[in-house]
C-alpha cells in the first residue's frame, strides 16, 4: 500500500455522507445556458452576475493586450515590473470605488490572505462574522492575531464580545463579508462601523459578492449604506461580477503602499496576466458607462426569489441575487442537484465543509443574462422537483422559512 493511500478511505468516507464534490465538465463559454457533460442545461452556478464572462467587449480586450504585452507578466511585480496594464486596472478600480488607491492580487482569496495576515499580528484582536467566507478564515489564521467569532450579522454580540475581550488588545479589526455568499444577505455595515468607532476598531468587509450587484452602478456594499470614507479596507474579486479572474483590496494610500511592501501573495506570486487585467479594465468600464446590467440583474434576482417562495422553498435571509433553496440533508440536496440536472437545471448542491453539516442546499445563482423564459423553466423544474423530493410540504416550508437557525 502507497504512503498516499489513506486518501482512498478519506474519499470514500466523503461518499458515503454524500459529501463528495462531482465537478461537472463545460465545454464552452459561462452563460444563461451551455454544456455541461455532453448536455445542454441552465446554469444557475456561476457567478457570472452581469454576464461579462463571455462579453465580446471584454474579449476584445483580452486579446488586445495579449497582442500588446503577451500572455505572462513575468514574476512577482515587485520584481519582474508592473505592466502599465496593471496600473491602469489599479487607478480605475479606485475610481469605481470611490477609494483612494487598489492593489490588485491574483484572486479575492488572496487578497483577504494578502491583507489580514499583513495588518495584524500578535497582541491584536479580530472580531470575525461567524459565516465569514475560508478565505477571510485562513487570512485570519495565518496572523497570528486572535480571533473572535462573533454572532452572523449581530452588532450587539459583536459589542459584548470586544467589551469582554478588548483589554490589553494592541489594534482591533473587525471584519465580515459584504454579502454572504451561502445565504445571500447582507452584512449590517452601518451597525458594525458604529461599534468599531465607539472602541477605535478598524473595519474590513470583503465585497466580492456586493461589487457589480449592490450600491449605485454596482460599486457595492460601502457605497450601498453611504459609508464611503468610514471603512478603512475593501477587499473585492474580478472573478465573480467583473466576469474574469483576480483579487484587488481598496482603501486609503498608506495602506495599498503597505500591501505592496509586505502582503506575502503580491510579493511571492506572480501577477495577474495581461489578458485578465485588461479585461478586468474592460468591464469596469462598462459599469462606469451606467447601471443597465445591474438592474437587469436585481430584477431577474426578484423574480426568481418570489416564484420559489410562492411554491413553497425556503429561501431563508437571502435578498440579493444569491438565492439558496435550503434543504438540510446531505444526501437530499445532492439527490435534488441530481433531479434537477436530468430536467436540464445546473444548480449544485453545496455541504459541509462548505456549510455547516445538516445545513445543505441548492445555491442559485441569477445572472443579468438570464431571461424571463429562463427563469419559469427553473421554477418549473424545481417545484417538480420539489414535489417528487417531498420538500414542499406545508410544515417544512414554515420550519425553514426565514429562520436563520435552519441555515
Ligand atoms: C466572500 C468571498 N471572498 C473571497 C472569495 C474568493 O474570490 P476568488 O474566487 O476571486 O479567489 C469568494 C469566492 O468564493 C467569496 O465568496
Amino acid at each position: 500500500m502507497a504512503k498516499i493511500d489513506f486518501l482512498a478511505k478519506e474519499l470514500d468516507l466523503l461518499r458515503e455522507q454524500g459529501l463528495f464534490n462531482t465537478i461537472r465538465t463545460i465545454d464552452g463559454p459561462q452563460g444563461a445556458w451551455f454544456v455541461a457533460d455532453g448536455k445542454r442545461v441552465l446554469n444557475l452556478c456561476s457567478n457570472n452576475y452581469l454576464g461579462f464572462a463571455n462579453s465580446p467587449l471584454l474579449k476584445k480586450a483580452a486579446k488586445q493586450a495579449i497582442n500588446k504585452y503577451g500572455v505572462g507578466s513575468g514574476a512577482v511585480r515587485t520584481i519582474a515590473g508592473t505592466q502599465t496594464i496593471h496600473l491602469e486596472l489599479e487607478k480605475k478600480l479606485a475610481e469605481f470605488k470611490h477609494a483612494p488607491a487598489s492593489i490588485v492580487l491574483q484572486g479575492g482569496f488572496n487578497a483577504n490572505l494578502a491583507v489580514i495576515p499583513t495588518i495584524t499580528g500578535e497582541g491584536d484582536l479580530i472580531f470575525s462574522d461567524e459565516l465569514n467566507h475560508a478565505s477571510i478564515i485562513d487570512g485570519c489564521r495565518l496572523s497570528k492575531a486572535r480571533v473572535v467569532r462573533y454572532l452572523h450579522n449581530n452588532a450587539e454580540d459583536l459589542r459584548k464580545k470586544i467589551k469582554e475581550e478588548m483589554k490589553d488588545a494592541r489594534r482591533m479589526l473587525i471584519v465580515t463579508d459584504g454579502v454572504f455568499s451561502m445565504n445571500g444577505d447582507i452584512a449590517p455595515l452601518p451597525d458594525l462601523v458604529e461599534v468599531a468607532d465607539e472602541f477605535g476598531a478598524m473595519v474590513m468587509v470583503d465585497d466580492a459578492h456586493g461589487e457589480g450587484v449592490l450600491g449605485e452602478g454596482g460599486r457595492g456594499i460601502v457605497n450601498h449604506f453611504g459609508l464611503e470614507g468610514k471603512v478603512e479596507i475593501e477587499v473585492g474579486t474580478l472573478s465573480k461580477a467583473f466576469g474574469v479572474v483576480g483579487g484587488y483590496v481598496t482603501g486609503p494610500q498608506v495602506l495599498i503602499d503597505y500591501l505592496k511592501q509586505r502582503g506575502r501573495p503580491f510579493l511571492f506570486s506572480t501577477g495577474l496576466s495581461p489578458a485578465d487585467a485588461a479585461a478586468a479594465v474592460a468591464a469596469v468600464d462598462v459599469l462606469l458607462q451606467g447601471d443597465k446590467l445591474v438592474k437587469k440583474l436585481w430584477a431577474n434576482a426578484e423574480y426568481f426569489r418570489g416564484g420559489l417562495k410562492a411554491a413553497g422553498f425556503a429561501t431563508g435571509e437571502s435578498q440579493t441575487p444569491i438565492i439558496p433553496v435550503i434543504l438540510g440533508d446531505e444526501k437530499l440536496a445532492s439527490e435534488f442537484s441530481k433531479t434537477l440536472f436530468a430536467g436540464r437545471i445546473f444548480a449544485q448542491s453545496i455541504a459541509y465543509p462548505t456549510v455547516e453539516r445538516g445545513k445543505a442546499r441548492i445555491r442559485c445563482m441569477i445572472s443579468a443574462v438570464h431571461e424571463k423564459k429562463d427563469l419559469d423553466f427553473a421554477l418549473e423544474k424545481f417545484t417538480e422537483a420539489g414535489k417528487r423530493l417531498g420538500v414542499l410540504t406545508a410544515e417544512r416550508s414554515s420550519v425553514n422559512s426565514g429562520n436563520r437557525q435552519n441555515i
